[in-house]
């Protein structure tokens, strides 16, 4: 009797699907509106962005692994003729997603890539963002690229979930595998697929702040800054039921043990050479 396996798609066939369509674009832009658990962690990120960027009075600015563009609309609006900004997403959806956000406008511009081997010259950008990006990328590809194409001086301003905060060990060692076993007893019982649990694969692969700060140091950067964000003691599924303290700056730690509590970082580090303008 011949058996049929469903192949498991590559990390990069799972991570293309997530991002590719149009319901995956609306259900990430949407998520970062309202009071849930995923818009209190974007809020959290932008506050942390905008912190490492308050010394930077502008210029070129690279934001890749863009999404639908919701950095990208928060820096036109906030930091205005600041930065002249190129926005680059491997996902089409995603890119056309930037344009439908922000219309077309001279100071914005929009391309399709991927951050391992970026459409771009050597040295052209004087920020380059990566947020939420290098979970799903060959990091060892990536962040050379990200120094290739920053000028001298130029800052990479790069975002890592955090694998050690208790947050991501409950929800990646407990809470996903639990959801993932109730599905299969579920579908053992004959519940129809669309009201079983489940937890879709992401390809997400998260590296501790210590490891990321060595590789940044090995792609030639010179690590300047680390925030750790989205700052809780709750774990999943306690964080959808209580609600969590929302301003801003409670949500970002630099120093201390509560850093742990962070649920990612970011880290803002330099090339070498004179300083960008
Ligand atoms: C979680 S979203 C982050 C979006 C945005 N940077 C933000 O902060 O909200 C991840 C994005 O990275 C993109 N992406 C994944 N792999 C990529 C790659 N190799 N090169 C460029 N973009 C990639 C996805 O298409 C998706 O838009």
């Amino acid at each position: 009797m011949s058996r049929t396996h469903t192949k498991t798609p590559s990390r990069a066939d799972a991570v293309t699907a997530q991002f590719a369509g149009s319901p995956e674009v609306s259900e990430y832009a949407a998520a970062h509106s309202g009071g849930g658990t995923p818009a209190r962690y974007y809020r959290s990120r932008f506050h942390a962005v905008d912190s490492v960027l308050a010394g930077c009075p502008g210029g070129e600015l690279l934001d890749v692994g863009c999404g639908p563009g919701m950095l990208v609309e928060h820096l036109v609006r906030t930091r205005p003729d600041a930065f002249s900004i190129t926005a680059c997403d491997q996902s089409v959806a995603m890119i056309d997603a930037v344009t439908a956000k922000v219309g077309h406008r001279e100071d914005v511009r929009v391309s399709l890539g991927s951050v391992e081997k970026m459409p771009f010259p050597d040295a052209c950008f004087d920020v380059v963002l990566a947020t939420g990006v290098l979970e799903y990328v060959n990091v060892d590809r990536a962040l050379p690229e990200i120094t290739r194409v920053l000028r001298p001086g130029g800052v990479a301003v790069v975002t890592m979930l955090n694998p050690l905060s208790p947050y991501r060990l409950v929800e990646w060692g407990l809470y996903w595998p639990a959801r993932r076993v109730l599905g299969r007893v579920e579908a053992a019982l004959g519940v129809p697929p669309q009201h079983r649990h489940g937890a879709r694969r992401t390809g997400i692969r998260a590296l501790p702040a210590r490891r990321l700060r060595h590789k940044l140091s090995g792609a030639g950067l010179l690590v300047e800054d680390l925030v750790f964000y989205d700052v809780t003691y709750l774990v999943p599924p306690l964080d959808r039921l209580r609600r969590r303290r929302d301003d801003p700056d409670s949500t970002v730690r630099r120093r201390g043990v509560g850093r742990i509590l962070g649920t990612a970082y970011l880290i803002a580090a330099r090339t070498p050479g004179r300083s960008a303008p």
